[in-house]
């Protein structure tokens, strides 16, 4: 080393100890980034070391030019050492900070459960289908004609106020029944035939706690040879057992529908809580009405058959002992949970 330019070798020696000190006390990537702007970067003081060469003369410059080089690269290999020192550090930290605790208990999500008035059409229209019967479905929105005229419902006949529904047009109302889809499948499908309807229906009924103003049924068709009230009566106990169990018992009772001729109610005997029989209404059914057949180019000499319209909510009454219909729709998740893990999904 020459004594030609003292105070450049002192100021090198100088920057040497306190870069290397700064690096050592660099404690995250953060600091030895600053450390190096400071001694590496444009402005920094190895760079203006390098600058100051100029003012030596040409004699003194090749040697303070190659100590002021071998500075730099030793401060900048040391930077990169303490690079990777800090980066295996931080890794090392993160694994740990983050490492996954796979003893945990898991976070449920909250699953939903099919509402007991969809397990039941699943269950009925299994029940039919094995049977061998058709399952369709059809509008909710209705003309006069579908929901009541082809049925044989007479214009100002008293039987409509029974039915009072909703009208959302001149000629246009919400289903009272699925008895429509009765008019729109034999209008489709040429007997014999038989097939069930489940879907919504709309009446301007008082709520309480048998009544909706919305509500379900599910329809049955049946036309064939030579059909009577004894098939209508077979079929029905073979779904009502099904449905219920082998030991329930059903009854016909007399009744008015115009469609159906003759026409009947069909109960159910149920056992109450306190060990009492009584029987509940469960559905309409009857004979096909011959007009109705008519009204669909079907000749009623050779056809017969018979129908039946089951109130669905009524029937999820009896099977899960629900004391008021209402409790259905009023989502309370308490109620709902209790059908969790029932059906088929
Ligand atoms: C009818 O709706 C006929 N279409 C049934 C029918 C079909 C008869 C085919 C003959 C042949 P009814 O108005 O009785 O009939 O209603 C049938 C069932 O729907 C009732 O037994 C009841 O279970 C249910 N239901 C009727 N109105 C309501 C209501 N407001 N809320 C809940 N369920 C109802």
């Amino acid at each position: 080393m020459t004594t030609a330019n003292p105070t450049l070798f002192d100021r090198l020696e100088e920057i040497r100890k306190e870069a290397l000190q700064n690096l050592s006390q660099a404690a995250d990537l953060r600091a030895l980034d600053e450390v190096r702007v400071r001694y590496l970067g444009r402005k920094g003081s190895i760079k203006a070391l390098q600058k100051s060469l100029g003012t030596l003369t040409a004699e003194e410059r090749p040697k303070a030019g190659a100590a002021v080089n071998e500075l730099h690269n030793e401060v900048e290999g040391e930077i990169d050492k303490k690079k990777k020192i800090l980066e295996k550090e931080a890794l090392g930290r993160r694994l740990t900070e983050e490492r996954l605790d796979i003893t945990l208990p898991g976070r449920a999500e909250p699953a939903g459960v099919p509402h007991p008035i969809s397990l039941l059409i699943d269950e009925i229209t299994s029940i039919f289908s094995r049977m061998g019967y058709d399952i369709y479905t059809h509008r909710e929105i209705e003309t006069d004609y579908y929901n009541f005229e082809a049925l044989n419902f007479p214009p100002d006949h008293p039987a409509r106020d029974m039915q009072d529904t909703f009208f959302v047009g001149e000629d246009l109302l919400l289903r009272s029944h699925t008895s429509n889809a009765q008019i729109h499948y034999m209008e489709n499908h040429k007997p014999p035939l038989r097939v069930v309807v489940p879907g919504r229906c709309y009446r301007c009924d008082a709520v309480d706690a048998t009544h909706l103003p919305l509500f379900h049924q599910v329809e049955g068709l049946l036309v064939g040879k030579n059909i009577s009230m004894a098939h209508l009566k077979w079929t029905l106990e073979t779904f009502l057992k099904d449905l219920f169990g082998a030991e329930t018992k059903i009854r016909l009772r007399p009744s008015f529908f115009p469609f159906t001729e003759p026409s009947a109610e069909v109960d159910l005997l149920r056992k109450t809580k306190d060990g009492k029989e009584e029987w509940l209404e469960m559905l309409g059914a009857g004979l096909v009405d011959p007009n109705v057949l008519l009204a669909c180019n079907i000749d009623p000499e050779e056809w017969s058959g018979f129908a039946f319209g089951v109130g669905i909510e009524r029937l999820a009454m009896v099977r899960y002992g629900i004391t008021d219909i209402r409790m259905l729709y009023d989502n309370d998740v308490r109620f709902l949970e209790q059908f969790r893990g029932q059906g088929a999904t």
